[in-house]
């Protein structure tokens, strides 16, 4: 998508390291003003290309007077001055302004960390809304505090403590906030956010779902040439669906989607995707049945690493196939391939500076499908690449994606492979943890609970116990249930079922599943557990 074509004006955050920084960004867009997020040390031409009405310089971990802390390029405040450019300097961001203005930053004498209180002394500017006096509670986080203002900038908030919470210098537009309005322990700072943006700088909201998927369609079609095709390797889950139904409506049937059933998916996974896929969403895809392919090459392999490279290897085989066969059938190769990244993944591939993560340009590769053939020599479609996770839902509601189908539970890419513990082609495993999955999941949805968990699933452990059913004694499997909240799957806490529920889904599972008779739960949080148990 071109950021340029976007009805609403830009909001441009330079991130120098923050963990609120993404935040920044999404609260922005939930405000229907388009915002995007690229290193605070980009050279010059990186923030100008982009023409943004307002800049917003994001917090970090450093100290501007440490030798490597990272600032904005030289040259920035003079093109922001001489084009009429708001800024706005967040935490680290406004010691920044202070600094490279002319002002002075100096070591706290008391360092404020958490929640403060801070009162407006100045009505005007980002606090002209409020009165002189007026308190809030904010949440501050710094070390460092501003000393002597720059010529033109006046403290416009104080906190409790007296050091400085607010500046501005309204004639040249610089703005400052100590405090991370973006945090909900900054109960108004989402007003005050809204409140910069709309009544200080006069930003045109106008960043909606519906123009970004028009644009995207509009996009896709200048790229692509009227013959070109283009394959799309479909796993089941929101992402992949989302960029195919997207592309299919810009190219039609020019699109090619391959959906491999790997013989490590759900009760009625397959059938059910293929339903969506076919009847829902009218996608054109070719489902390949390589059950005994993945199987066969699976068979005795235990370490968990070797599942997941064996697998990768394996759908990297199923595509190539997939490509060459619809190769002879056009007479010429498909040009583009459709991937489902999303922003995080772009903003993750280029970290900020002083955050100690290697630089890369190379987009993470969509896990999902395992990876891809690098000599295929595709050239990539990724138009999800500015969104986040709930925009692609919404976007997903507009181009008519059941609901359901959009609030699916993430699955791993190795499927159940990581879900058996051991050789998954021993015994009856697959299908056993197959079907206390389906009665987990089934009765989480029967309790109207599955919208509050982000993952839920059942392993199995290739353990036997002792147990009595029927008045005879057994010796069969343990199956463990998890079910984990999270926001991105980075850490995660155990879901607490009521005992109720536990109590029912523990007797349903031994009831119906032969070959189980102890049900266990996993009760760890990540870390130290992963949420998968492979
Ligand atoms: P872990 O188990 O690492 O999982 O805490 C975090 C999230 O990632 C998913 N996951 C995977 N997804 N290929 C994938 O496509 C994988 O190999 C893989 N391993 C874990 C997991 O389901 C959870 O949502």
């Amino acid at each position: 998508m071109d950021p340029k074509a976007v009805k609403s004006d830009l909001v441009l955050i330079l991130d120098f390291g923050s963990q609120y920084t993404h935040l920044i960004t999404r609260r922005i867009r939930a405000l229907s003003v388009f915002s995007l997020c690229i290193s605070g040390t980009s050279p010059l031409s990186s923030i100008t290309s982009l023409n943004p009405k307002v800049v917003i310089l994001s917090g970090g971990p450093h100290s501007v007077h440490s030798d490597d802390s990272p600032s904005f390029p030289d040259g920035f405040v003079d093109w922001a001055l001489s084009n009429g450019v708001f800024v706005l300097g967040i935490c680290y961001g406004l010691q920044l302004i202070v600094q490279r203005l002319g002002g002075e930053v100096r070591v706290g004498q008391k360092q404020e960390y958490g929640r403060m209180e801070i009162e407006v002394v100045k009505s005007c500017g980002i606090f002209a809304g409020k009165k002189v006096g007026d308190k809030q509670v904010v949440w501050m986080s710094h070390g460092d505090e501003a000393a002597r203002l720059p010529d033109g900038f006046e403290v416009v908030a104080t906190s409790l403590q007296g050091a400085v919470a607010a500046v501005e210098d309204r004639k040249r537009k610089f703005y400052g906030l100590q405090y991370h309005p973006e945090v909900t322990h900054s109960p108004e700072g989402m007003e005050t956010l809204r409140y910069f943006l709309f009544e200080v700088c006069g930003v045109n909201a106008g960043w909606k779902m519906e123009d970004v998927m028009d644009e995207e369609i509009k996009v896709i079609n200048n790229t692509l040439a009227p013959d070109d095709h283009v394959i799309c390797a479909l796993s089941g889950g929101v992402d992949s669906t989302v960029a195919a139904t997207l592309v299919h409506k810009a190219i039609g049937d020019r699109l090619h989607c391959v959906f491999v059933d790997n013989g490590l998916l759900r009760y009625k996974e397959r059938e059910r995707v293929m339903e969506t896929f076919e009847s829902d969403l009218h996608l054109p895809v070719t489902c390949v049945d390589a059950s005994d392919q993945f199987l066969s090459k699976l068979k005795g392999v235990v370490d968990p690493e070797m599942k997941r490279k064996i697998i990768g290897k394996e759908f990297i085989c199923i595509f190539d196939a997939f490509a060459q066969e619809l190769e002879q059938k056009l007479g010429k190769k498909p040009a583009f391939l459709v991937q489902g990244t999303l922003y995080p993944d772009v903003i993750e591939s280029c970290p900020p500076p002083g955050s100690g993560r290697t630089h890369s340009h190379t987009i993470k590769s969509h896990h999902n499908v395992g990876g891809l053939p690098k000599d295929m020599k595709l050239k990539l479609i990724e138009p999800l690449k500015l969104l986040f996770k709930d925009e692609v839902r919404q976007l997903g509601k507009i181009l008519k994606v059941p609901e359901p189908f959009l609030k699916r539970h993430p699955f791993p890419g190795p499927g159940l492979a990581v879900r058996v513990l051991g050789d998954v082609t021993e015994g009856n495993a697959l299908d056993i943890v197959r079907q206390v999955d389906e009665i987990f999941i089934q009765s989480i949805k029967d309790a109207g609970i599955y919208d509050s968990i982000w993952q839920a699933f059942a392993v199995f452990l290739p353990v036997k116990s002792v147990g009595v059913q029927g008045d005879q004694r057994t010796h069969s499997y343990v199956v463990t249930l998890r079910a984990v909240t999270s926001q991105d799957g980075m850490t995660a806490d155990w879901y607490c079922f009521e005992s109720s529920f536990l109590k029912d889904v523990s007797q349903k599972i031994c009831n119906n599943v032969r070959g189980v008779n102890r049900v266990t739960l996993d009760i760890t949080s990540k870390p130290p557990s992963t949420i998968e148990w492979e």
